[in-house]
């Protein structure tokens, strides 16, 4: 008998991916926990399934799980589980059918891209950030598309985030401009802060809704 975690009619597996520092970690941990860090430690690599956390199994030994995010209103949220800061799962049930839900973070610095180029297989989904303050983190959003183009499925989901909108006298790039390169690029675009939770569980909720 297959475990009961096997057990899906869909995989939905997400990466975030962009320049080190743009926040992606944040906007992770915002989402699946409602938390934001000040000074964030740079991802490195990966470590795998150290820590799992059951809503619906709760036991006495486990500090209490984490707020659930509605992920969507219709979709019910079978189970929540976390594998240290850098993957997370869930499960949903949407008219009958069970997903799984897989987003990945990935560390953005250079030294460690031999590493996540692994991460893009098998990925519907692809959540691509920069920081609004940060010019260069926005020029090399074409440099990550090119990334996705060689190494991820060509039907890939991909969605841009412009992050750090709380910034707001330090913003660098518009967002006309980067609007306007999404379209051209056919990427749908949405403007986050991880630090003010702004717009970050509708994020996930379209890049879920559009591979859906
Ligand atoms: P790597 O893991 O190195 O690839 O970086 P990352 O993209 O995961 O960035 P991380 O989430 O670690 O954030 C980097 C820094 O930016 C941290 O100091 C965060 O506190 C800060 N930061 C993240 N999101 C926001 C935001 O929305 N607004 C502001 N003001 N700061 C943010
Ligand atoms: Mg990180």
């Amino acid at each position: 008998a297959r475990r009961a975690e096997e057990e899906y009619d869909y995989l939905f597996k997400v990466v975030l991916i962009g320049d080190s520092g743009v926040g992606k970690s944040n906007l992770l941990s915002r989402f699946t926990r409602n938390e934001f860090c000040l000074e964030s430690k740079s991802t490195i690599g990966v470590e795998f399934a150290t820590r799992t956390l059951q809503v619906s199994d709760p036991s006495p030994s486990h500090p209490a799980p984490p707020p659930v995010p509605s992920v969507f209103p219709e979709f019910f949220l079978l189970c929540w589980t976390f594998h240290l800061d850098q993957m997370i799962r869930f499960w949903l049930l949407v008219e009958g059918r069970i997903i799984k839900a897989q987003i990945w973070d990935t560390a953005g610095q250079e030294r460690y891209r031999a590493i996540t180029s692994a991460y893009y297989r098998g990925a519907l989904g692809a959540i691509l950030v920069y920081d609004v303050t940060k010019p260069t983190t926005y020029e090399n959003v074409s440099r990550w598309l090119k990334e996705l183009r060689d190494h991820a499925d060509p039907n890939i989901v991909i969605m841009l985030i412009g992050n750090k909108t709380d910034l707001k006298q330090l913003r660098a790039v518009a967002s006309e401009d980067a609007q306007g390169y999404a379209e051209k690029e056919g990427l749908s675009y949405i403007e986050t802060s991880a630090l003010e939770a702004t717009n970050v569980e509708q994020a996930f909720q379209l890049i879920l809704a559009e591979i859906y």
